[in-house]
């Protein structure tokens, strides 16, 4: 990559803004020098199939596609964009994101921004500084080869380390949440990069400001994550006693966790890289606990489990399979059979097949536990 070196004086407007043609051929690299700033040159793709890009493997095309490796890059990009009136969307991994046959008429971002830096280390624990870009799964790898625990049970989710914080990442125990201790975002509203406390981002279960009312606002750049050197210890979350009882564990570390829970997730969950998917379609249902009387006299199985503060989550997956729908092939989308939380595009012509299959599969819900369950991956537009 080369730089242009802005010559330095009082902030300016733009010397140059992305050439943007509208035969959607073009592709070169071009300068975006702002402020007197070291500016990159940058390739802007354009006409970019984003099947190619999303693991659910559908979408059309962007009509911009731009990889960032740096916080700078993603100002420069953002203001161009914004002085343009270009619509942005920010893509991680794009495992939890569908984009629609129409594509995206703006500017799609894809976050690249490398980075592990150790930030403080005590007797207890060892705080971590990650760029956004790096890859989620080869950061718990790192974290449980230096003997830290507190991501160990996330292993094999697929995606970036800055699209973590946007849903809360969780499994088998862990979530995002419990031990990021800050993210560093670019705040397109005041146009600066800020530092967010783990309590201003929002989290709660699969959700956050960045998803939620802040939709749009921040790019997450980096996240810091504060890690415990303490073993990982008993209660175990249900999948994964039951995965150490029968290959007899009793000796737990972190990675005596992570190898469970990357047999327990090969085991259940397709790999997105042969079966198209977005891990769970669905998000686990929360009502409220006066609503349990009633399901708990009509269905006496039900699953619930206690979330606090008057409400309960109900496994989606149990209410999909109980509704008939576990293994059915809808629309050219599979109802995953060993995990009916999944849909698997097996051949989907596009985003209406997808959009019917999952509408049937909400409809089965409420037709008998009348129960709304929602999607979980965010829709590119
Ligand atoms: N279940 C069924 N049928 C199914 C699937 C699940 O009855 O087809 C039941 C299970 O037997 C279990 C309960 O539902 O009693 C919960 O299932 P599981 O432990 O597999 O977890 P989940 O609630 O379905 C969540 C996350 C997963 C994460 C697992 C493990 C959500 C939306 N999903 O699934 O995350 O791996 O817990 O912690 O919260 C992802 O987000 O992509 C993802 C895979």
């Amino acid at each position: 990559m080369s730089w242009v070196q802005v010559p330095p004086g009082p902030p300016r407007k733009f010397l140059a803004i992305l050439v943007i043609r509208e035969d959607f051929s073009f592709t070169k690299h071009v300068h975006i020098p702002v402020c007197g700033i070291l500016i990159p040159d940058m390739e802007v793709h354009t006409n970019i199939p984003l099947k190619n890009y999303t693991t659910m493997k559908l979408g059309g095309p962007a009509r911009f596609m731009v990889e960032v490796r740096t916080p700078e890059e993603v100002i420069a990009i953002h203001r161009n964009a914004v002085s343009k009136n270009i619509p942005i969307f920010v893509l991680g991994g794009g495992s939890n994101v569908i984009a629609r046959d129409e594509g995206f008429p703006g500017i799609v971002i894809r976050i690249r921004i490398p980075g592990f830096e150790v930030i403080t280390d005590d007797i207890n624990s060892t705080t971590i500084k990650i760029g956004a870009g790096e890859n989620w799964d080869e950061i718990v790898k790192r974290t449980v080869d230096m003997h830290l625990s507190g991501i160990e049970a996330m292993s094999l989710i697929p995606g970036t380390a800055g699209a973590a914080p946007v849903q809360n990442v969780g499994a088998y125990g862990q979530e995002i949440a419990d031990t990021l201790v800050s993210l560093e975002a670019y705040d397109s509203q005041t146009d600066t990069i800020v530092v967010l406390q783990n309590e201003a981002c929002g989290f709660a279960y699969r959700d956050s400001i960045f998803r939620g009312r802040e939709k749009g606002r921040y790019v997450i750049t980096s996240i810091t994550l504060k890690l415990s050197k303490s073993q990982p210890s008993p209660p175990f979350y249900d999948a994964l006693q039951t995965y150490f009882d029968t290959h007899g564990i009793t000796f737990f570390t972190q990675e005596t966790v992570r190898d469970a829970v990357m047999a327990i997730r090969t085991e259940k969950l397709p790999d997105p890289t042969v079966r198209p998917n977005t891990g769970s379609f669905f998000k686990n249902a929360i009502i409220e606990n006066w609503q349990l009387t009633d399901l708990r006299a009509s269905f006496p199985d039900i699953k619930v489990f206690d979330m606090g503060g008057g409400r309960s989550k109900i496994p989606s997956g149990w209410l999909i399979e109980q509704s008939g729908m576990k293994g059915q092939l809808l629309h050219g989308m599979r109802v995953h059979d060993k995990n009916a939380l999944v849909l698997i595009n097996e051949s989907a012509t596009g985003y209406a097949d997808l959009a019917a299959a999952r509408d049937e599969v909400i409809g089965a819900v409420r037709d008998k536990f009348r129960i709304q369950i929602e999607q979980e991956p965010l829709e590119l537009q």
